[in-house]
């Protein structure tokens, strides 16, 4: 996954490595206070370095802050970054700071051993079962008298994006059930009532994009819902999704994310405008019905210039109503639409909608692609149709978890994929490799169908939690492959 470069400079450098080692003395005390008693010398052991190190951070910088923000933790200003190494530790630290809905983390100076010892201890047994984990939290460090540390609640909207794996999946079905809903009645409509409810369509996105910020591979799943009968308003969703994560690839900002999506929830609205015989017409469409068809790129942009609440339509979405079935050469339609260039939006839109049209069943389309096809298809007229960088980049990124991927699992485990799944409902669930166990050790491990329930509980036994870059945990995974082959 494309990540921003963070510009440290040097003065930072030395704060980094320090809190990246802070952060691994914290994350080790804490799964040790969960194991032994608070006067064992294991526990001992581990907190007597831990503290002189806050200490000594909070006499040179007068601070120290952990804070968990968009599944990401940052200690003051600086992000802790995870490695091969120290990934369940950073695990650990993020479950126990969401079960909490602990945003901000501090110590003040002023703090002593034993206070600092009390809280940790609290903090890693604290029951996180009731309606109100934080208040409860924060309720028991003031009753207990801990007064150099401070808690700050996590944002609503990170509280919502911070979910628990589960959580986050059940959120994505229910977020993308809401748009079909909300896509229905804006598609479904007598055409005299058929605008849309922006500030609805808005939030939606939102949501859409707090999802994708946590799971995107769920989410990109879900785009292989489709439905026959209600095409236009299952492609309209699946093709905002997709664009959406898109978009997050090319570094696209929150706001620039959220008008993508609207831009694409609306890309083919003009089709409000074409005679339903023509769109569900099974044969060839003939010359005259093609420029009738053609036209829903102006019937939309026009209705949405014309909608009011311009304040939750971004002007961008115009032309992605308008340009979408432009080509990368110009060439395509609209014919008398031109211009030396196509907006990005709208280049993001032509892909995704491409994709999201050929993979599905139609009336005039006997034979649906699969994923690999459809690529496939796709990279021929990649540079007359498609810009070729961001094809790419796009074919990245559906061809969800490809063999070689390095995968970490919710069991804590990496591992790497072996063989992809060829059923379309099991698309995030391939056969791996396990190349460490649970905590973190390098192992020769078996291949794992992850498909394969617990048999009492009916749960899966493992899943995907997301892709990792193979470079920054120092594995090469050719090598399994190779050493597969001997
Ligand atoms: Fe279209
Ligand atoms: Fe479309």
């Amino acid at each position: 996954m494309e990540e921003r470069k963070n510009h440290i400079d040097p003065a930072q450098k030395a704060l980094l490595k320090t809190a990246e080692e802070l952060f691994v003395r914290f994350s080790s005390a804490l799964k040790t206070a969960q194991i032994y008693a608070p006067n064992n010398l294991a526990f001992v052991k581990q907190i007597s370095p831990l503290f002189t190190m806050l200490q000594n951070i909070l006499n040179d910088w007068g601070q120290a802050q952990f804070h968990f923000r968009e599944n990401t933790l940052f200690f003051n200003t600086i992000r802790v970054k995870f490695d091969f190494l120290s990934f369940h530790k950073f695990k650990l630290l993020a479950e126990i700071f969401r079960e909490r809905e602990i945003g901000l983390l501090g110590f003040a100076s002023g703090l002593d051993n034993d206070e600092f010892n009390q809280f940790v201890v609290l903090l890693a047994n604290s029951k996180t079962n009731g309606e109100n984990p934080f208040e409860d939290f924060k309720a028991k460090i003031e009753s207990d008298g801990l007064n150099h540390i401070f808690l700050e609640k996590l944002h609503p909207f990170e509280r919502a994006a911070s979910k628990k794996p589960e959580q986050v999946k059940q959120a994505a079905k229910k977020v993308f059930i809401k748009s079909i809903v909300h896509l229905k009645d804006v598609f479904n409509k007598e055409p005299e009532e058929k605008m849309p409810r922006l500030r609805t369509s808005r939030r939606l996105i939102q949501s859409i994009v707090n999802i994708i910020n946590q799971d995107e591979a769920f989410m990109i799943g879900l785009t292989n819902m489709k439905n026959f009968d209600d095409y236009i308003v299952y492609h309209s969703a699946n093709v905002s999704i997709l664009s959406v994560c898109f978009g997050r690839r090319l570094g696209l900002d929150r706001k620039e994310l959220i008008d993508l999506g609207i831009s694409s929830f609306f890309h083919d609205i003009g089709k409000l405008g074409v005679p339903k015989e023509i769109i569900d017409k099974k044969e060839k469409l003939n010359d005259e019905e093609k420029k009738i068809m053609q036209r829903h790129t102006y019937h939309g942009a026009g209705k949405l210039v014309c909608l009011k609440d311009v304040s939750y339509l971004p002007v961008k979405a115009i032309y992605v109503a308008l340009e979408h079935h432009l080509w990368a050469n110009l060439s395509g339609y609209p014919k008398y639409w031109k211009r030396d260039t196509i907006s990005l939006f709208s280049k993001i839109v032509k892909i995704c909608d491409f994709f999201d049209a050929i993979t599905t069943k139609r009336p005039y389309r006997e034979y649906v692609l699969n994923r690999d096809e459809a690529l496939s298809l796709m990279i021929e007229k990649s540079g007359e149709e498609f810009d070729p960088v961001l094809l790419k980049i796009f074919a990245n990124m559906v061809g969800v978890y490809p063999i070689g991927t390095l995968v970490a699992l919710n069991t804590g485990e990496l591992s790497i994929v072996t063989e992809t799944n060829p059923e379309v409902a099991f698309i995030l669930r391939p056969k791996v490799k396990l190349i460490t166990d649970e905590i973190g050790n390098k192992i020769d491990g078996e291949i794992i169908d992850l498909t394969e329930r617990d048999p009492e509980t009916e749960e899966y036994k493992r899943s995907i939690i997301k892709s990792l870059e193979p470079e920054k945990y120092d594995i090469k995974p050719s090598d399994y492959f190779l050493a597969q082959e001997n």
